[in-house]
């Protein structure tokens, strides 16, 4: 996830500078003090690295670098009136200056920002191997392929209207493509909005994409699987990822659709679809700076959990061999190693070893290979292994937590070969594991653990696929049931996000009572531990969450009416037997909160909360149910639910 904006107003007025902000006004005409604080506003998608492009006439100016925004080295003051910004959250390339947004072409006249991940950006590098790259991302191939296509329409305007130039036409003047300036190509009059159709026609995966061009008063942009909202103000129009960039300056708004291509002017904003102008509504936002921040939800984790749905998109993205019952993660581990690992160990705190622990399960079961997950603070490596053929698997959602970044130097120190699975890239675990495989969930900002759990798990799903694939252990149709259910898995989560309402209900019904239990076996008992940990950190209550098998051996003393126990009653969750335990406590009288595709359990229900038939994903989309639940208790008691008390985001001490 990453943060964008563009801005054009119709010149600098310096008699209005006061109207920067706070009385609404759209700023004195300058680019960049909007920009730049559009950009701090959006820090919340990424601050990694941060840029803006800035057009003067027929100079095109961009400053970057690797840090947070107010790192970045910016003029004190600059006449450009249009321009585009980025932070950025990597998924292609480290938070490098060089990788930094915005990307530019061979010219420099062409900048480009984007949000999202173009998956054949492999093959259209290879395609403009005559071109000088200077990063490493996939976003660099948009310039390029534009400055392409606006090379390619100057010939064939000049030709008189001819289609079908190619980058080795030459031109009148006896320049070709590769020569021809977009400077020239002012001369041609050829129109940015049609060639930008042009180039994002040829892109795969997801895009949110803002261009501006030396010699050109307009921000044209383009829209796919990534959020992009423009905003119409008097003398200036926006655009950016999300309201928060320009709230302050507009809150009459465009919502971009997917498909859609728009042109940004101090005029007005164009929108067009399928090649014809558009007619979007404009829309007015009431949301304060801060709430538009956490897109009109009242708390970051709220938002975060709503995510959901486009975060797995993320993870997923470009990364399924539909055909052949694969996956392709980019991971340098030699498959010669994967195909003889003695023993898969994780290790990892929180959140993420109850993620460990849902993965064990599927590589245990998917992948035939011996796993275990250990909290990270108690690992040692165990004698008796052969650390030359033990894989450990750190999981960190921060990649920066002390206690998972001991027990992965203690298991290197060993010998053994080591894998981060970690939101973050350059973070310490991605720069000292063997190697990284990202979840791609976009930055976290509520303490409490929500997407970035879904995200862990369905990376190391495909992970699972990876190794059960190069071990010869998993055949291409098990595999793709996997995968398919791996492709189901946004939808099924939003399923359960339109249940929320019912969520909101349960948790009122029962926000009073002396301990929660929160139980499932297999798959279901991971999902357990990981509600009662949600429960606990943000509403302050008593929860436990354990195998529901375990009830009978000692906690079952505990269950009275007052202890609503939460259940998980899904396929990869051995429902049948996790029947029995419900009734066990249904007998004695408590409440019971079923996450259920069982039928033959709802008798026994109190509350049942269906969950889309998934197979062994179910329970993952149970849990964003108990993430609800969590909420909407902890909301009612009031509590700080962004920075629960005690707690911090990352936990770099031991
Ligand atoms: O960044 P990490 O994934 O390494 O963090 C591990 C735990 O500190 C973290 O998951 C914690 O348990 C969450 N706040 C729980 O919601």
């Amino acid at each position: 996830m990453c943060g964008i904006i563009g801005y054009v107003s119709s010149g600098i007025d310096a008699e209005n500078e006061s109207t920067t902000a706070a009385d609404g006004g759209t700023g004195d005409g300058r680019a960049l003090p909007v920009l730049a604080e559009g950009l701090r506003n959006l820090e919340y998608r990424g601050y990694d690295s941060a840029g803006v492009a800035l057009v003067e006439d027929d100079d095109l100016s961009v400053f970057k670098q690797a840090g947070v925004i107010d790192d970045l080295d910016l003029p004190d003051d600059h006449p450009a009136t249009s321009g585009v910004g980025h932070t950025r959250w990597s998924t292609h390339g480290k938070p490098t200056d060089a990788n930094a947004h915005p990307h530019t072409d061979c010219s420099g006249d062409i900048a480009v920002v984007h949000n999202g991940i173009i998956e054949n950006y492999d093959d259209l590098r290879a395609e403009l191997d005559d071109h000088e790259f200077t990063s490493e991302t996939d976003t660099e191939v948009v310039p390029h392929l534009l400055e392409e296509e606006l090379a390619a329409r100057r010939r064939r305007a000049s030709d008189g209207g001819q289609v079908g130039a190619n980058a080795d036409d030459v031109t009148p003047d006896g320049a070709t493509a590769d020569d021809a300036t977009v400077a020239d190509d002012q001369i041609g009059g050829v129109d940015l909005v049609e060639a930008v159709e042009a180039v994002v026609d040829r892109l795969s995966g997801s895009y949110a994409v803002a261009v501006t061009i030396a010699g050109r008063e307009e921000v044209v942009v383009a829209r796919q699987d990534s959020p992009l909202v423009l905003g119409v103000g008097e003398d200036a129009n926006f655009v950016a990822s999300d309201v928060t960039a320009f709230v302050e300056h507009t809150r009459d708004v465009v919502y971009l659709e997917d498909g859609d291509v728009a042109r940004v002017t101090a005029g007005g904003v164009d929108v067009r679809s399928d090649g014809e102008y558009v007619e979007r509504e404009t829309k007015t936002v009431d949301w304060e700076a801060e709430a538009a921040e956490k897109g009109g939800y009242d708390h970051y984790m709220l938002k975060e959990i709503h995510e959901q749905p486009g975060a797995l998109r993320q993870t997923l993205s470009g990364r399924i061999d539909e055909v052949g019952g694969d996956v392709d993660l980019e991971l340098d581990l030699p498959e010669s190693f994967l195909a003889n690992v003695d023993e898969i160990q994780v290790v990892a705190c929180g959140t993420s070893y109850h993620a460990g622990l849902y993965a064990r399960r599927l590589l245990e079961s998917f992948a035939d290979v011996r796993v275990t997950v250990e909290v990270a603070s108690e690992y040692e490596f165990q004698g008796g292994r052969d650390p030359w053929e033990t894989l450990v698997v750190a999981v960190t959602q921060s990649g920066e937590t002390a206690d998972t970044l001991s027990a992965m130097r203690k298991a290197a120190k060993a010998g053994a070969r080591t894998l981060a699975v970690t939101n973050t890239v350059g973070s310490t675990a991605a720069r000292e594991a063997d190697d990284a495989l990202y979840i791609r969930a976009g930055p976290e900002i509520g303490v409490a653990a929500t997407k970035t759990f879904a995200a862990q798990v369905t990376a190391l799903s495909l992970f699972t696929v990876h190794v059960g694939r190069r071990r010869g252990t998993l055949t291409s149709e098990r595999a793709g049931r996997l995968l398919e259910n791996l492709r189901g898995l946004p939808g099924a989560v939003q399923q359960l996000l339109d249940a929320s309402d019912r969520l909101e209900a349960v948790a009122t019904e029962y926000v009073d009572e002396d301990a929660y239990f929160f139980v499932g076996r297999q798959l279901g008992s991971a999902v357990a531990l990981e509600g009662a940990l949600k429960l606990k950190e943000i509403a302050y209550v008593h929860a436990e969450g354990f195998p529901s098998g375990e009830l009978k051996h000692g906690t079952l003393a505990l269950v009275t009416e007052n202890t609503p126990v939460l259940t998980v009653l899904t396929e990869g969750a051995r429902p049948g037997e996790t029947l029995n335990n419900v009734k066990e406590v249904e007998s004695r009288g408590a409440p019971v909160i079923g996450f259920s595709s069982y039928d033959a359990a709802a008798n026994y229900l109190d509350v049942e909360i269906p969950i889309p038939d998934l197979g062994v994903l179910e329970p993952l989309v149970a849990n964003v149910g108990l993430q609800l639940f969590a909420y909407h208790v902890a909301n009612e008691l009031g509590r700080a639910i962004d920075k629960p008390r005690n707690l911090a985001k990352s936990v770099t001490v031991e």
